[in-house]
């Protein structure tokens, strides 16, 4: 069955109301952080937060740069970024009804896996100043030796996300969607995998079945991810991946 919007759209519906404690690198203020240190912004600029969700990242920007605006497809979610944005706009990603070169800096923090690609990147190119950055922030397998494992729990915990990423995949994508000067960073966030797979958008067995990929680990994946198994909870270190480009 393939995925559409209105699928993604039911999902983070369901996720709305709990969105913010769904994981812990959602607040979490070292992410946020870094985000900050890596896109270092200016108080003149034009921020594009896509897929901004509840306004987790706008949030960060909001009152430090001339003008926050949040894209969304999700009413949901979005309605929640309201206070942290100077504009919410409804709309897809691939699709993104602003002219070229607006803005001097787009972030997308956990979006692309759900979008049509490189086509959303491309947009996000688009409508960036030339000289200025875009910057993706996703979770990624670490390697070839956790993708399989991971990529499984990650569909589990997330039925609609179409795309899985290594960090390279993340440079080929930006490339691909016209960025030069693509920079990897990278941060591990621990979660606790019961807390994090408790989405409000999936059945239970699912998130029996995400245990059971933590119980049949294979040494490889616990190594990398240093999984952690106290009274039959697991705590797995995550790898988030920020990609920065630049447009020409
Ligand atoms: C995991 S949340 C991330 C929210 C926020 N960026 C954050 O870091 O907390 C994913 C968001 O992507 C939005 N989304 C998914 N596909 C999209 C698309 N094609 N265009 C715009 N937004 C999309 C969803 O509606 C949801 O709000």
């Amino acid at each position: 069955m393939s995925i559409g919007q209105n699928d993604v759209i039911g999902h983070f519906s369901a996720r709305s109301a709990t969105y913010d404690r769904s994981s812990s690198w959602c607040t979490d203020q070292d992410l946020g952080g870094l985000l900050l240190d890596i896109t270092r912004p200016d108080s003149g600029d034009r921020v594009l937060d896509v897929a901004c969700g509840t306004g987790l990242v706008s949030r960060l920007y909001h009152g430090r740069v001339a003008e926050v605006v949040g894209v969304d497809i999700t009413r949901e979610m979005a309605e929640q970024a309201r206070p942290h944005l100077n504009r919410l706009v409804i709309a897809p990603a691939e699709k993104l009804p602003f002219d070229d070169d607006e803005f001097d800096l787009v972030v997308c923090r956990q979006g692309i896996q759900f979008m049509d690609l490189p086509d959303a990147v491309a947009e996000m190119v688009r409508v960036v100043k030339p000289g200025g950055r875009v910057v993706v922030v996703n979770l990624c397998a670490y390697g070839d030796a956790d993708r399989e494992e991971y990529f499984e729990v990650l569909r589990l915990r997330n039925p609609v996300r179409r795309h899985f990423f290594l960090p390279e995949d993340l440079r080929t994508l930006m490339g691909e969607a016209g960025c030069s000067e693509v920079g990897l960073h990278e941060y591990v966030s621990v979660e606790d995998i019961d807390v994090w797979s408790d989405n409000g958008a999936i059945e239970e067995s699912r998130r029996e079945a995400i245990r059971d990929v933590y119980r049949q680990a294979s040494e490889a994946f616990r190594s990398l991810h240093a999984v952690q198994e106290v009274d039959g909870r697991f705590v797995d270190r995550m790898l988030f991946v920020i990609a920065e480009g630049r447009k020409p």
